[in-house]
């Protein structure tokens, strides 16, 4: 068989990034297969059931042969559905059509397929840090000019809005947002919407909006995206899926919503790469959008009562200093009294304490001193892995 050495690789492979997340996933079930406990707090993946109505759907389709191609972009039937639960729970006026959606196995493919269909060698892309990895990793892999801007924890995980005013300029071709965010949980607030729309139009730069955690929102008022100020409709790409709201992780199943020119481009790629998404998820995904919304509001409720629990046990912890996630399902502690290196500090929790979390850096140089802790798990889930971080930690020589 024929070895592939280090030097026959592409060597834009060395400019890919990846999820951490991932690996420390990959070395906790190692330990559970030797018979260990371990709480999974180190993956955004919800630990509830997919609603039994999605499931049907699904079912129902393969057993009635929806088991063929479909368009690139999506069945027309589920882009139509979500162009209409977007517009609505949005309030974008005029609504999104069809023709503005992509449908995606993810929303992870449908960041790179539009970041591909956008960035080209030396644009200058802007994004922010912490973040979620795949962002940096494409538009570094299309040699983009790539600058993050700080998110702050003394604004609630907000970005840094005097850095991002001073660093855009007309060269500037796409910013990313996140909010609610992975891996702070911080929530951006209408007027810092306003003030990135209000850069966007005086520089003419598009707004790519992950809005993967939108249905993961715990403060009382309605969602905002950007996409639903003045001017803004024509100039975000809003990035959402079934992942997060529908405990969907493993079906695969995203899209995006952008400008129709920029929706062709992007459904090339598609063409390109997977062809299409499995036609019995698609139709899955149509149940899910307009059967009823009760699962997800019940899915929320009880990640908001996991927050709780889970931010006032970290606080708890001495060294240990956490805020209030507004939204998503992640707690960000401050750990950095403990130890700057917090990867080390993550290993030794899953190893010593089976614990599994994400260490802050991970996610980029601002992460540094912090630790991820998704809380997807049980409350018992919880208490336990907070028992066994008081008794671990002391342990840990930082
Ligand atoms: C911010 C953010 N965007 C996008 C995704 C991708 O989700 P998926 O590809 O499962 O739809 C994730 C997953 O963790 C995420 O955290």
């Amino acid at each position: 068989m024929l070895a592939v050495h280090e030097d026959r690789l592409a060597e834009a492979v060395a400019r890919l990034g990846s999820e951490n997340a991932f690996e420390i996933l990959a070395r906790a079930r190692e330990l559970e297969a030797r018979g260990r406990r371990v709480v999974h707090m180190e993956i955004g993946e919800p630990d509830f059931d997919t609603p039994e109505n999605v499931k049907k759907a699904a079912v129902d389709a393969l057993y009635d042969n929806h088991t063929h191609y479909t368009p690139s972009s999506g069945l027309p039937s589920l882009r139509a559905a979500i162009a209409s639960y977007a517009s609505r729970f949005r309030r974008v006026a005029p609504e999104w059509g069809p023709e503005n959606v992509v449908v995606s196995p993810g929303a992870k493919p449908v960041i790179w397929n539009t970041l591909s269909a956008l960035l080209g060698p030396g644009d200058e892309f802007v994004y922010f840090d912490p973040a979620y990895p795949a962002y940096a990793s494409c538009a570094s892999y299309l040699q983009a000019s790539v600058h993050a801007i700080p998110l702050l924890e003394s604004r609630n995980w907000r970005m840094d809005l005097d850095e991002l005013a001073r660093r855009v300029s007309k060269r500037t071709k796409v910013v990313v947002i996140n909010s609610p965010h992975n891996p702070t949980g911080g929530v951006l607030t209408k007027s810092d919407l306003e003030c990135i729309a209000e850069l966007a139009q005086r520089y003419d730069f598009l707004v790519l909006a992950d809005e993967i955690y939108s249905r993961n929102f715990y403060l009382g008022s309605e969602y905002l995206s950007i996409s639903s100020l003045p001017g803004m409709r024509e100039r975000t790409i809003v990035v959402d899926g079934f992942s997060k709201a529908y405990a969907m992780t493993g079906w695969r199943l995203g899209y995006a919503i952008m400008p129709e020119n920029l929706a062709k481009a992007a459904t090339l790629f598609n063409n390109n790469t997977f062809s299409c998404v499995a036609t019995f998820v698609q139709m899955a995904g149509i149940a899910a959008l307009t059967g009823p919304d009760e699962p997800v509001q019940r899915m929320n409720e009880i990640f908001r009562a996991r927050r709780d629990r889970l931010v006032k046990g970290l606080n708890a912890i001495p060294g240990m200093s956490c805020l209030l996630p507004e939204g998503a399902f992640y707690a960000f502690p401050n750990v950095s009294t403990i130890t700057q290196d917090d990867r080390a500090l993550a290993k030794f929790l899953l190893e010593e304490g089976g614990v599994a979390c994400g260490g802050g850096s991970s996610f980029g140089a601002a992460g540094k001193g912090y630790l991820r802790f998704s809380y997807a798990a049980s409350l018992e889930d919880i208490d336990w892995a907070l028992d066994s971080i008081a008794k671990t930690l002391p342990k840990f020589k930082g």
